[in-house]
């Protein structure tokens, strides 16, 4: 797991920083809606103060010795290529030329379950090396991040106002039951003190508010909610095809298409509390 805190300065005029929280794009894949991909992050990432965090799964990371390999699961611009051969190195290429013009409202960028099986299997890791050509913060695949929300231009340590972010790219296998992977990420998020909690793997985009009771400075009751959110993803389940893709032999569910959420934190006039929004972006 990493741990970091950061400042992040936002300008007096625009008081509303936006998280924007993705995962499970899936770069490499046949059913990778990456079009989709491209213009969600264009669209969220070009109001003035947004950041981007990625859970994992960037990259499909699926070469020829995983058992879930199958040459009509390869993407045409990969199969096209001349170094067809090299599979990783062409998603490297991909996502990060298409994070190229965002690295420097990158927060950090997380490894998932693909890209793993990959790095402990053929020794080769390829999250590690987007990390580096973008320059940006590798966050594992689990990391709690304290952003310190601050105006710009002030000193005052006081004005800072602090906003704890788990990100874990999830685990488990399919769940047949509707909203069950939600309920165990609720139950796995309790495990850290944080205000929100987002996961992948799962492909589901959903989110709950879990309302927390308490009590301020002034011995008023006082509310401090944690979010818990499934990132969703941008691969397909069912290709348009005879030969099915893996997630279709098990079962897996269709998933929503436009994965990604807007986490919108806007500071409070005169206290340290931040009011927090989530919007499909
Ligand atoms: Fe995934």
């Amino acid at each position: 797991m990493i741990t970091f805190n950061r400042i992040v300065e936002f300008p007096k005029d625009i008081p509303e920083t936006r998280i924007v929280v993705v995962g499970d794009q899936h770069y490499g894949a046949a059913d990778a809606d990456l079009k989709r991909y491209r213009s969600f992050i264009k669209e969220n990432l070009s109001y003035p103060n947004s950041w981007l965090i990625s859970v994992g799964d960037g990259l499909d990371a699926i070469t020829t010795r995983d058992p879930r390999f199958e040459i009509g699961g390869i993407a045409k611009p990969i199969l096209q290529a001349e170094n067809n051969d090299d599979i990783l190195d062409l998603q490297v290429e991909m996502f990060v030329t298409d994070h190229e013009p965002y690295r420097h409202q990158i927060l950090g960028l997380g490894l998932g379950n693909h890209e793993n099986a990959v790095r402990v299997r053929e020794m080769g890791n390829a999250h590690r090396r987007i990390c580096t050509a973008l320059n940006v913060k590798n966050i594992g695949y689990s990391c709690i991040m304290e952003l310190r929300l601050r105006e710009m231009g002030a000193t005052h340590r006081g004005m800072n106002r602090s906003f704890k972010i788990l990100t874990h790219h999830g685990f488990g296998g399919n769940n047949v039951t509707e909203g069950g992977a939600l309920s165990t990420f609720c139950t796995h998020a309790k495990n850290f003190v944080v205000d929100a909690a987002f996961y992948g793997h799962k492909h589901d985009y959903c989110y709950k508010r879990i309302t927390r009771v308490g009590i301020d400075q002034a011995g008023n009751q006082d509310h401090q909610d944690v979010i818990v959110a499934l990132v969703g993803t941008y691969l397909k389940t069912f290709n348009d095809k005879a030969d099915p893709s893996w997630a279709e032999t098990k079962g897996f569910p269709p998933r929503f298409l436009r994965g990604g959420w807007v986490l919108k934190l806007t500071p409070e006039s005169g206290g340290g509390w931040l009011t927090t929004r989530m919007s499909e972006g």
